[in-house]
């Protein structure tokens, strides 16, 4: 793993722009595994600024999303495919037909998830997965639980994550109480992955993450096992960890 311990919060977007504008470059119809939430809104912003100066094609990208709302149409405002449209791909020229996110509308869960593991496996895995991480350790909306869920799959959302997403909506009577997400196989099978986290509110999370044991009582711990693991945060977000030899600290 390497750890990108960066000054802020827009020092970590900074940086985790940079890794996925790499990508893009490197390898122009690049599958990116996608996030929502606060975290990545500064790296897609600077993305957004990069293409305005032609300095990114994002023509050829195709972009799988982590995670939706059950109950929620793209069209609803707090939904997650409404939050990637307005956040990014509105801005950039990928093209609307390469984008991807399980439909909230959907309520055969069987079918549901069937076709989105479709889709991963039809675009052939996914080269770039970004991730943020949920207080409760959570990534995308894998919850803490008794066992990893390799799958696409149906998910109750813990009462600390609805209470967390609360902000982004009028009350919180109004946050769905279950989503759809991207499963821990489809996680760890990406080629490289860039966990991003900022804030002290994150800390006891990343520590547990990144130094604890590796147990579904800790979603994102599971990605001690990948290969090529980049984590990029922030000083309060790393505040609990101290780098030892085996982390390449840049
Ligand atoms: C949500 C999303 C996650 C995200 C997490 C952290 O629940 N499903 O994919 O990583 O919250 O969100 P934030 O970046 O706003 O702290």
């Amino acid at each position: 793993m390497r750890i990108y311990q960066m000054k802020n919060y827009d020092e970590m977007s900074r940086k985790a722009a940079d890794l996925i504008a790499a990508q893009v470059i490197v390898k122009p119809d690049a599958v990116l595994g996608l996030a929502t939430g606060s975290t990545p809104l500064g790296a897609y912003r600077l993305l957004i600024e990069r293409y305005q100066k032609n300095e990114l094609d994002f023509s050829e990208i195709c972009s799988v999303n982590l995670d939706e709302y059950m109950g929620l149409s793209a069209a609803n405002a707090q939904s997650y495919a409404y939050f990637m449209r307005s956040n990014f791909f509105d801005s950039i020229n990928i093209l609307p037909e390469n984008t991807h996110i399980p439909n909230g509308l959907e309520e055969d869960t069987v079918l549901e998830c069937d076709r989105y593991e479709r889709v991963i496996g039809a675009l052939g895995g996914i080269d770039l997965q970004i991730l943020g991480i949920g207080g409760n350790g959570h990534i995308g909306f894998n919850e803490p639980g008794d066992a990893f869920i390799p799958e696409t799959h149906c998910v109750e959302l813990a009462a600390s994550t609805i209470q967390a997403n609360a902000r982004f909506f009028a009350s919180r009577g109004e946050v769905p109480t279950a989503a759809y997400t991207m499963g821990i196989r489809s996680i760890l099978q990406a080629k490289s992955i860039v966990l991003m986290a900022s804030g002290k509110a994150k800390a006891k999370a990343l520590y547990r993450a990144l130094r604890g044991p590796i147990t579904p009582a800790l979603p994102a711990s599971v990605l001690q096992l990948h290969g090529n693991l980049s984590v990029v945060a922030d000083e309060e977000a790393l505040s609990d960890i101290k780098a030892t030899s085996t982390d390449k600290l840049p």
